[in-house]
C-alpha cells in the first residue's frame, strides 16, 4: 500500500529502484518470532533471498539465525551480527575456500549434500585441527506442488544425499573423526502453498530420523528446511504469511525426542510483502492487438518472471485504478521477448512518466538482478519505521 506521503519520498527519484517497507517487515518477523516461539522452534533466515544490509538488520535483530548457501553469505552474515553458533552453510556445491573460511569462522553447522562431501570436510577439518558439526541433507522424495524450476526435493532433483545413500553416510560419519553429526535436513521446494505438503514432509522425516536413531546416531537438530509461500496475487489483504498454520503442521505432525531442537529456513516468507520495485513508463505501444507499457525495469532488475513465468501484481500508482479500465502488456526494455512482467494486466489508462509498482518483489529480486545490458544500478529506498 502506498500512502501519499511515501508517493511524495518517491518524488523526483531515478527509476527504477526498489523500496522496501521496513515497517512490514518488522512486523512479519515479529509475527514468525511468535508463532515459531510458542513450540521452541529455530528460525534461520535464508539469505539467498534478500541480503540487502538494511534488510539482513533487521532479521538479525529478532535473534533469528542465518541459512547462507555461499562463502560470502557466510561471512556477510557474520559481519551483520548473526552470532557464528547460529550461522549454518548449506549449498550443493562447497568450495575447499568456502568450507575452509567457514571452519575458521566456527559456524554452527554444514548442510552437507553426498558422502564425498562428507569426505572433503572431514579432510579439512583434520587440517585446521577442528572438529566440523555436519547435518546430513536428505532429499525425501516429496513433491511440494510448486513451480517445476523451484522443487528440490524429488529424487529428480541435484540436491541431497538420496536414502539409499543413506547406509554409506551412516558407515563414513562413524569412522570420520573430524566430523560430528548434529542432525538431519530437508528442503522440498519454494513458494508452497499448499500446506499439507509440510505434513507429508513431516511423516518422511519421522520414518527417515527413526532409521538413524536405530542405529545409535542421536540427532540433536532437525532442520525442516523453508519453502513457505506468500500470496502475490493479494499482496494488500494478505501482507503476512500464515506462519501460525505452518508452525501448527510441525508441531502436530513431527516426532520429536526431549531436547531435540527444530530448525526452520525462511526466505521468501519473511521478505517478499516488504519489496516493490518502482518503476516508470517510457512508452505506451498501442499495436492493434495489444497495447505495450514499455517500463525503465526490466528483466534484470526483476528476472521471476522471465525466469519462471512468476505473477507479480502491478499497480499504477499514478492514476486511480477505476481511470478508463486498459489492459497492457507491461514489458522492460531489454533485447529478450520474455523481458515481461505480465501480459493483458488491466490498469488504468496509463501514460508516459507514469510510476508503475511492481509488488512482493522483496524476495529473490534485488539478488537476482543484473548487469545485462550494461544496466545500471541504483541505491533501494525506505521506508523506516518511524516514518508511518
Ligand atoms: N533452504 C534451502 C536449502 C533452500 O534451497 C532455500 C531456497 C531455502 C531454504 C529458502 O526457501 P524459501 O523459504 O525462500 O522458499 N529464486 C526462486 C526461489 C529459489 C529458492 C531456492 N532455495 C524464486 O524466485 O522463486
Amino acid at each position: 500500500m502506498f500512502s501519499k506521503e511515501i508517493l511524495t519520498g518517491f518524488g523526483a527519484r531515478k527509476t527504477p529502484f526498489y523500496y522496501y517497507d521496513l515497517e512490514l517487515l518488522h512486523n512479519t518477523l515479529a509475527a514468525c518470532k511468535r508463532a515459531a516461539d510458542q513450540y521452541g522452534f529455530h528460525v534461520h533466515y535464508a539469505l539467498k533471498a534478500n541480503f540487502n544490509a538494511e534488510v539482513l538488520k533487521s532479521v538479525q535483530s529478532f535473534g533469528f539465525g542465518a541459512d547462507c548457501v555461499s562463502g560470502n553469505e557466510v561471512k556477510k552474515a557474520i559481519e551483520i551480527g548473526f552470532p557464528p553458533e547460529k550461522v549454518v552453510f548449506a549449498g550443493v556445491g562447497k568450495s575447499d575456500e568456502e568450507i575452509i573460511s567457514a571452519l575458521e569462522l566456527d559456524i554452527f553447522c554444514f548442510n552437507v549434500e553426498s558422502v564425498q562431501e562428507l569426505q572433503v570436510i572431514n579432510d579439512l577439518a583434520a587440517k585446521a585441527g577442528k572438529k566440523a558439526r555436519v547435518a546430513l541433507r536428505i532429499n525425501p522424495n516429496v513433491d511440494a506442488y510448486t513451480h517445476h524450476n523451484i522443487t528440490t526435493g524429488l529424487e529428480e532433483n541435484k540436491f541431497g544425499i538420496n536414502q539409499w545413500e543413506l547406509p554409506a553416510c551412516a558407515e563414513y560419519l562413524n569412522g570420520a573423526e573430524n566430523l560430528w553429526l548434529e542432525g538431519i535436513h530437508f528442503h522440498i521446494g519454494s513458494q508452497i502453498t499448499n500446506l499439507t505438503v509440510f505434513k507429508s514432509l513431516c511423516i518422511r522425516v519421522n520414518e527417515i530420523k527413526l532409521w538413524f536413531e536405530e542405529r545409535g546416531f542421536t540427532l540433536r537438530v532437525l532442520n525442516v528446511g523453508g519453502g513457505l509461500g506468500v500470496d502475490y496475487m493479494h499482496p494488500d489483504e494478505n501482507s503476512i504469511a500464515n506462519f501460525e498454520g505452518y508452525f501448527e503442521i510441525f508441531n502436530q505432525f513431527l516426532d520429536r525426542k526431549p531436547g531435540q531442537e527444530v530448525h526452520f529456513e525462511l526466505g521468501r516468507a519473511l521478505v517478499a510483502h516488504c519489496g516493490s520495485l518502482i518503476s516508470r513508463v517510457l512508452y505506451v505501444k498501442n499495436g492493434i492487438k495489444k497495447h505495450f507499457l514499455v517500463l525503465d525495469a526490466g528483466m534484470t532488475e526483476l528476472m521471476r518472471p522471465a525466469l519462471y513465468q512468476a505473477y507479480h501484481k502491478i499497480e499504477n500508482l499514478s492514476r486511480e485504478p477505476e481511470a478508463g479500465a486498459q489492459k497492457y502488456d507491461v514489458v522492460g526494455p531489454i533485447c529478450e521477448s520474455t523481458d515481461c512482467f505480465g501480459k493483458e494486466v488491466e490498469l488504468g489508462e496509463s501514460f508516459r512518466g507514469d510510476l508503475i509498482a511492481i509488488r512482493t518483489a522483496g524476495a529473490y529480486g534485488e539478488v537476482m538482478s543484473s548487469r545485462y545490458n550494461l544496466r545500471e544500478q541504483s541505491e533501494p529506498f525506505y521506508l523506516e519505521r518511524t516514518q508511518r
